[in-house]
């Protein structure tokens, strides 16, 4: 637990007994660590262990935590009963996507629990059983005494189970119709949003909150929004993690990202007396001057104090001092020489001046992320005479809808007969995809010609960016690490391979300045993965030469932004400049118009990057700094300082 944010005093607008840990591994063990001990404890004296159980991506690290203490200190599961929350309707439980399938996978066949203690509701029954169905699996939770623990993880919008918004506290086990941001949570599994079932069966809120102790865990900023209504907010159906808040015995678990609006850890200060570091004085001022509409260098004694910062005053001795110094340290991180502006003294710039030209190596978990979260730098660096290469990290040959797929081996195919060569083979992958697409089922894996033609449309569309971009092709890496490339959602975990390839790359091009996608919170994806790649690999590294004279910037992905006020290099657009990008962008064609992970935003890529940059620019220039069309934002790593001290 992270003992800075952890203080009794610190809780006093929670509602509910929450817990946060520096990250969502620690967390996990904490929770495995409790099940652990109820489980020993209920074997002791040989009574059984009843536990409501949950799947989905946040208690996997908790599940294989369990699965350690199973295998390495002798936990065992005999005495464990097992009633799941939920289950898709209809589901086949040896699908992809079935939680009887997910349970298996992440925890039951790798202990020692007996089959027949371990009940997930069934979802290929017919829907005039349901009805009974639920009733026999609340009766016979009733039957064991009731959970003794129950996991949870949190919807977007709140959801406990799958009782959506609106579900009542006293509602009962039943079948219930999926809302449209858990399907869309879940399109990703199911390979599209037309895919995604629309119902259900899921355990009530009644028998959720009779457990007996209860166990809520979220992690990512993704969580943060919904987790700070949960814990702060009103008990409501709106949000029915809330009625966490009225049981005797529950507790969040969270890591920091999540935990990053409740009030103890985004204004601290409102909470109680805080140790104020240069971070959080930044973030205070800057939360201040938007609040109160006015440029830093406008806030006024008043305006400190009247909104709970008078300690910060007393510490920076007057409004003006604090003002200059904070507004300098922001304007000291607008720069328009991203590689840095040779001849002139960098003392106050977040690059070095010198080497003039600087070797810049663009990691893009993705074969799109850098023209989308950093088209416009990319450009300038390029323009401003830096050798640029950009290591392309995945295939993102998953992301590539069939219909594409088909239509460039159909031109492959008829370009081959038009220019008379050889189509024998270009005949047979045509036939062999049409024939494999015809038949593919929702969830399967690609053959592996559509795969690799997948893989390849999209090399094409990164190098299309790369010449438009004007950097040479030959310095595009299709780095295609063999994490990615199981075919499915799910990848595997990284690996030697992808860490030694990524070693090889930065030692072959000895780069000044990388630029990686610094995804830090979201535990799961892609990017975070790349991202741990990179970092595993620099610190193989670190104490090269060559190293010693590396900058690490990382962008956010397309989702997000960095925090205005943890922003280290800001590089401003103008309108022409805003535009490039959007066409740079262009180049992905097989990402644009309705594609395969949506995700929940329903713009195109282009929009979200030109909305975000813009966004930054007003929050800068709403600050009292130049107004600009657009801003790209960076932080720095810093992999020299001892672990704890980095971002
Ligand atoms: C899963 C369940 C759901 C999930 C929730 C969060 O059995 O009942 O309530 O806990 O949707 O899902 P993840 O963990 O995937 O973010």
């Amino acid at each position: 637990m992270l003992a800075e944010f952890n203080n009794d005093a610190q809780k006093v607008f929670e509602k509910v007994d929450t817990q946060i840990f520096g990250d969502s591994k620690s967390a996990s063990k904490a929770v495995a660590r409790e099940i652990a001990d109820l489980i020993q404890q209920k074997a002791a004296e040989n009574k059984p262990c009843v536990l409501g159980l949950a799947t989905g991506s946040t208690p996997i690290q908790m599940y294989a935590e369990l699965v350690r203490l199973h295998k390495e200190e002798g936990l065992s599961f005999k005495n464990v009963y097992s009633f799941n929350l939920d289950e898709y309707f209809p589901m086949e439980p040896d699908a992809l996507q079935s939680y009887v399938r997910f349970m298996g996978e992440q925890l039951f066949n790798h202990i020692d629990i007996p089959r027949e203690n371990w009940n997930v509701p069934d979802g290929t029954l017919s829907e005039d059983k349901i009805a009974d169905y639920c009733a026999a699996y609340e009766a016979k939770i009733d039957a064991m005494g009731g959970i003794d623990l129950q996991v949870l993880g949190i919807g977007g919008n709140g959801h406990i189970g799958f009782n959506e918004s609106g579900s009542l506290a006293n509602s009962k086990t039943r079948l219930v119709a999926l809302d449209s941001i858990t399907r869309i949570a879940a399109a990703g599994d199911f390979f599209g949003l037309e895919n995604t079932p629309r119902k259900a069966i899921t355990m009530g809120c009644q028998k959720i909150l009779e457990a007996k102790r209860v166990v809520l865990m979220a992690w990512g900023e993704k969580k943060a929004g919904i987790t700070k209504k949960a814990v702060e907010g009103p008990l409501t159906e709106r949000v029915p993690a809330s009625y966490l808040q009225e049981h005797p015995n529950a507790t969040f678990f969270l890591d920091l990202p999540a935990a990053a609006k409740l009030k103890r850890v985004d204004t601290p200060w409102l909470v109680d007396s805080i140790e104020w570091t240069e971070q959080i004085a930044r973030r205070a001022v800057v939360k201040l001057a938007l609040k109160v509409e006015k440029p830093i260098l406008q806030l006024t004694t008043d305006d400190y104090n009247y909104n709970g910062l008078n300690e910060l005053l007393a510490k920076y001795g007057s409004a003006h001092d604090l003002n200059v110094k904070i507004f300098r340290e922001m304007r000291d991180t607008i720069t328009g020489w991203p590689g840095g502006k040779p001849g002139v003294d960098d003392s106050t710039r977040p690059e070095r001046a010198e080497p003039a030209k600087k070797r810049v190596l663009i990691f893009s978990p993705h074969p799109d992320d850098d023209i989308i979260s950093m088209g416009g730098t990319f450009q300038r660096l390029v323009d401003q005479g830096h050798e640029v290469h950009v290591a392309y990290q995945t295939s993102g040959n998953i992301a590539v809808a069939d219909a594409e797929a088909l239509r460039f081996i159909d031109f492959v195919n008829d370009f081959n007969g038009q220019f008379g060569f050889d189509s024998a083979n270009s005949s047979s992958v045509l036939a062999e995809a049409e024939k494999f697409l015809s038949g593919k089922k929702k969830g399967d894996v690609d053959s592996d010609a559509v795969r690799e033609v997948k893989g390849l449309m999209r090399v094409g569309e990164a190098k299309a960016t790369c010449r438009f971009v004007g950097v040479p092709v030959e310095n595009a890496h299709f780095q295609r690490l063999p994490f990615y490339e199981t075919g499915g959602v799910k990848k595997n975990p990284a690996g030697e391979l992808d860490v030694q390839k990524t070693v090889d790359l930065i030692s072959e091009i000895k780069p000044h300045q990388i630029f990686a996608a610094g995804d830090l919170a979201d535990p799961h994806g892609t990017h975070k993965v790349c991202l741990n790649i990179i970092f595993e690999a620099i610190e193989r590294i670190k104490n090269e030469a060559f190293m010693k004279e590396c900058y690490v910037w990382l962008y956010r992905g397309a989702w997000a932004e960095w925090p205005i006020e943890e922003i280290e290099m800001a590089v401003p657009m103008s309108p022409e400049q805003v535009l490039t990008k959007r066409y740079g962008i262009f180049k992905h064609q097989s990402q644009k118009d309705g594609v395969v992970f949506q995700g929940s935003d329903s713009r195109e890529f282009w929009q979200r990057a030109e909305e975000r940059n813009g966004e930054t620019a007003d929050l800068y220039n709403n600050l009292g700094f130049v107004e600009y069309a657009a801003m790209e934002a960076f932080r720095r790593y810093h992999f020299e300082k001892p672990e704890g001290e980095r971002i």
